[in-house]
């Protein structure tokens, strides 16, 4: 059973020609919490508040789906239910990616926000492109609400009725709309609404609304004239399409100022974006904005929750929208959450264990193998993190057992073999590697263990 370092030298040509077997693998220096982090919708639900994303349908599976499922309690269809999705030519209608999101919500028991019924944007080319009297834009307007509203009737949350009604300086932006029935189509709209489904919430949603401001201030009068006049209006979606570093101050008291006019208030498509490449600290900096909004919506109860337009960089508006810019939402790419992801749970309450920065990992090789023995190396590296003091373990699977260590002490108890460091080589720096070896025996197979590090 046991080799003793005679043999061992004797046996050297036999270690050297003998191929070398390299296993794997890995500790992290610091803990990769993010599997066992509680989901954002269990988070919100705690605090009676709405974590929502926006979806594309088609992608409704694989990561995509679950993450979806999973995280947020609302779901947004990005583009399925506006005017040019459902309707692409003239009583033609296509409702597959609505249904498909709606379907897809009620199965994960999740809200749907309803987006969009009136706008200047994303509308079929028969519409656009038709001329219309006001009577007849009246009725377009009125057919299309009522049917929409009513295919989804009862099953949606909120719809946004109208869409970015306003210019930056409180005017009314000059639509279709606008242009053919003035600015009555916005009571004409939400009334429409509220008679083909009387339990969805009407927003009126725009972007630019975030802070007290000229365009804000015109949103705050229309929705109280509009209460005034007993139209049906029940919130205001801010959009809240930002970018990094301009957050407004006036955020939290913009919310307000519209709860105590009596409506409740949504933040509906939250993304940040910055110039790219993202950095470490830019990506610092945008967690501290998420987690800022989300504490401004937090800190008014009328302020139902927050819808974050796409959860992933990979299913994003931005750089597509904004050229060079990117990185918006609180996923990158590969769905891997981002500092704004663990900045959106910490400040829903979540106590997440920040990302790891880097980790330290070990690797177990056999360098030398002859008739029943064996000597194998493990070397401990790391990489944007360090260790003052290490301990690697792992378990023989087929009864080997170790005779002799170097550069670290190691027991064995059972299959179960523990080494610690010698009192030398204890530290491993952030870009370094210390490495010790051992002999061992074996019979029958030698298969590489997992080495665990702590
Ligand atoms: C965006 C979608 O995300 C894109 O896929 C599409 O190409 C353009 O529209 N304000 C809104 C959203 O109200 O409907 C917009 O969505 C983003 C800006």
């Amino acid at each position: 059973m046991r080799t003793s370092r005679s043999s061992f030298r004797a046996r050297l040509a036999a270690f050297l020609t003998s191929a070398a077997t390299t296993g794997v693998l890995l500790a992290a220096g610091a803990p990769a919490a993010h599997a066992a982090d509680t989901p954002l919708r269990d988070l919100a639900a705690a605090k009676g508040k709405v974590i929502g994303t926006a979806v594309t349908g088609s992608k409704l599976t694989g990561t995509y789906g679950d993450t979806a499922g999973r995280e947020f309690n609302a779901l947004t269809p990005g583009n399925a239910m506006k005017w040019g999705s459902v309707e692409p030519a003239r009583g033609t209608f296509d409702w597959a990616e609505a249904d498909r999101i709606v379907d897809f919500a009620e199965a994960h028991g999740q809200q749907v926000r309803g987006h969009t019924l009136v706008w200047h944007s994303q509308n079929p080319g028969w519409l656009t492109n038709g001329t219309w009297t006001s009577a007849q834009l009246s009725r377009l307007l009125n057919d299309h609400i009522a049917t929409e509203v009513g295919r989804y009737k009862g099953r949606l949350a909120a719809w946004d009725v109208v869409n970015e009604p306003f210019n930056e300086d409180g005017t009314y932006r000059e639509t279709l709309w606008y242009n053919g029935l003035g600015a009555d189509y916005i009571a004409q709209a939400l009334t429409a609404a509220r008679a083909a489904d009387p339990s969805a919430k009407l927003y009126i949603n725009d972007y630019n609304v975030e802070g007290v401001g000229a365009k804000s201030t015109a949103l705050y009068n229309l929705v109280k004239s509009l209460k005034e006049r007993g139209v049906p209006i029940d919130g205001v979606g801010l959009q809240a399409h930002l970018i990094l570093g301009q957050v407004p101050s006036t955020l939290q008291q913009n919310i307000q100022r519209f709860a105590d006019l009596g409506v409740d208030v949504a933040i509906t498509e939250l993304d940040i974006r910055m110039q790219l490449p993202a950095t470490e600290a830019k990506l610092a900096q945008q967690a501290a904005e998420y987690k800022a909004v989300m504490n401004a919506c937090l800190a008014v109860s009328r302020c139902v929750g927050v819808t974050v337009w796409g959860f992933t960089d990979s299913d994003s508006w931005i750089p597509d929208t904004f050229p060079g810019q990117g990185a918006a939402t609180p996923y990158d790419e590969n769905y891997a959450p981002k500092p704004a992801y663990h900045a959106i749970a910490e400040a829903l309450g979540g106590t997440t264990t920040p990302p790891p920065t880097g980790a330290c990992t070990a690797t177990y090789s056999v360098t030398g193998q002859w008739d029943n023995g064996f000597t194998g190396q493990v070397r401990i590296s790391c990489s944007g993190a360090s260790l003052t003091s290490w301990k690697a373990s792992w378990t023989f699977g087929a009864g080997q057992r170790i005779s002799q260590a170097w550069n670290a002490s190691c027991t064995q108890s059972g299959a179960a073999v523990s080494c610690s460091n010698a009192s030398y080589n204890g530290s491993v720096p952030d870009g370094g590697s210390v490495t010790f070896g051992f002999n061992a025996s074996w019979s029958g197979s030698n298969p590489v263990p997992t080495v665990t590090l702590g």
